[in-house]
């Protein structure tokens, strides 16, 4: 059977039988004088005829960096201030003097000095009443770490599998002294397969392969002589290094879509809000911690808000102090405009929400309405892998005829299932505004974990009557967390990553999205 290879491979097969032994890729390459790349494609040609193939070792190295280059040639700089004083014969020294007439930075002559102390060659004392050095020694023969640092003159890098147990002291001196630099790579060795040993060369035939076709073999009918080399669309390409659209926004594209093609509208709001559309109007009392449990932000500038029309101001005041129409007793406290006029950064979107339900009322709209909004929330947060104090929310509400607590779970299910999340599970709840209140999770398969996604709820009469929606029309309600859905979606387990913005993983991204 003969066997056609190309000639570059056919190359190196004679060699690596030449040689009868295993080498390593790097050395190869640079014997042969070629590029490793070339070289591996062509030891691929012989693993997929079973010639040969190679190993990958992990190997670990030191080499020296630029200052301990320069001590390895020029000396310790222990050494270099021993000589200074030798050469000038000089036995006791100031150490204001020596440091002058070493030309040291600071830090570089206290360690020569404590280093000349531990060789025993000088001592320090402020006897005299100066500080001074004084050479104690008359013989000054190479220390251990200067030995060692001389392993590097014929090999600037070294395995760590050469170095001696006695010698790893000295790696580790050198290393705090911030002398080397460790070198971690995967070395591949090439060999031969028992195939490979035996074949003779006389039975390997030119393999004329070509990636291209031009057009002059075209018209000279030449492109008949080679072999078309086949596709390999496993491999992956060259990475490219352009810029794309954030994964982020990306998303947030895609859950558009989602609401779109579900018939919804998309709403935006102000980030700086009222006390009233963020607090009153879900009928949260004035002086209840709930209006700090979300940590807002206030603001002081604007100092305050503009409140809606005088008769709607009036409907959510009176919810509060006795439940006006809805049928709700209240709070029964007095309601104060002013808290209401408060400035603050929205820490949720359910503030936007509540002016499409203004909106609804003052152009006597018509059930059904569907709209969304994803947009940013601040609130007083610590950041941590699962917390950001900025972050984005996914809302959106339902305002139709007896709409019911069914239709919220299967709309969140069938948002989720076109998101990739193919079961959700939603538990009772809690919010002010909400009755009942659920909470949402999605289970994600990869991790076999629930993942909680936000909150949900039909709105109770006392946040709907002042707009004039009443039994039987309800408003289907829910919020949930954008970088909380991004997580699981793009596999992240750091929710910080996607302001932080890790580099690696950006250029890992798709183009297509
Ligand atoms: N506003 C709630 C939050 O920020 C989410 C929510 C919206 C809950 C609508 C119920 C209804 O967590």
């Amino acid at each position: 059977m003969t066997i056609k290879l190309k000639k570059q491979t056919t190359e190196i097969l004679k060699v690596l039988k030449k040689k009868g032994a295993d080498v390593s890729a790097e050395d190869l390459a640079s014997e042969l004088k070629i590029d490793y790349i070339v070289l591996m494609s062509a030891i691929n040609d012989l693993i997929y005829c079973d010639l040969g193939g190679f190993k990958e070792e992990e190997i670990y190295q030191i080499s020296l960096n630029e200052e301990g280059m320069n001590y390895l040639k020029n000396g310790l700089p222990e050494r270099q201030l021993l000589n200074i004083l030798l050469e000038n014969n000089i036995k006791e020294i100031s150490i204001d003097d020596l440091l002058k007439r070493s030309n040291f930075e600071r830090n570089i002559f206290y360690i020569s000095i404590s280093n000349m102390k531990k060789n025993r060659w000088a001592a320090q004392s402020k006897a005299s009443g100066e500080n001074k050095i004084y050479l104690i020694s008359e013989q000054f023969p190479k220390t251990q770490i200067e030995r060692f640092l001389q392993k590097f003159e014929p090999n600037p890098i070294i395995d760590y599998s050469r170095i001696s147990k006695d010698e790893l002291k000295q790696v580790n001196v050198l290393n705090k002294r911030k002398l080397i630099k460790r070198i971690r790579k995967t070395q591949r060795t090439i060999y031969l397969t028992e195939k490979g040993k035996k074949i003779p060369i006389s039975k390997i035939k030119e393999l004329k392969q070509i990636s291209k076709i031009t057009p002059e073999m075209l018209s000279s009918r030449t492109w008949k002589n080679y072999e078309l080399k086949p596709f390999d669309v496993t491999k992956p390409g060259p990475l490219l290094k352009a810029g794309k659209i954030h994964p982020l926004i990306n998303l947030i594209n895609e859950i558009r879509e989602i609401f779109l093609s579900m018939g919804f509208i998309e709403i935006r709001g102000p980030i700086i809000e009222s006390a009233f559309y963020n607090f009153d109007a879900l009928f949260q009392p004035q002086d209840h911690p709930a209006r700090e449990l979300q940590d807002t932000f206030y603001l002081n500038n604007p100092e305050v808000a503009k409140l809606p029309e005088k008769d709607r101001v009036l409907a959510v005041k009176k919810t509060h102090e006795n439940g006006g129409d809805s049928g709700s007793l209240g709070w029964g406290y007095k309601w104060d405009e002013n808290i209401a006029k408060k400035t603050l950064l929205r820490p949720h979107t359910t503030a936007t929400t509540m002016r499409r339900l203004a909106q609804f009322y003052r152009n006597k709209e018509k059930v059904p309405v569907k709209v969304f909004c994803v947009d940013r929330v601040f609130r007083n947060e610590k950041l941590d892998k699962s917390h950001l104090a900025e972050f984005t929310q996914v809302e959106g509400i339902v305002i139709d005829d007896n709409a019911n607590l069914c239709e919220l779970i299967g709309l969140l299910s069938e948002f989720y299932r076109k998101m990739g999340f193919k079961k959700i599970i939603t538990k009772p709840g809690f919010f002010p505004y909400t009755e009942p209140s659920m909470q949402v999770s999605v289970y994600y398969d990869k991790l076999d974990e629930w993942l909680e996604m936000g909150g949900s709820g039909i709105f109770r009469p006392e946040v709907t009557y002042p707009w004039g929606i009443k039994e039987p029309t309800r408003v289907l309600a829910w919020g949930q967390g954008l970088e909380r859905i991004a997580m699981p979606y793009y596999e992240r387990t750091d929710i910080r990553d996607f302001y932080i913005n890790p580099i690696k993983w950006l250029r890992e991204q798709s183009y297509l999205k």
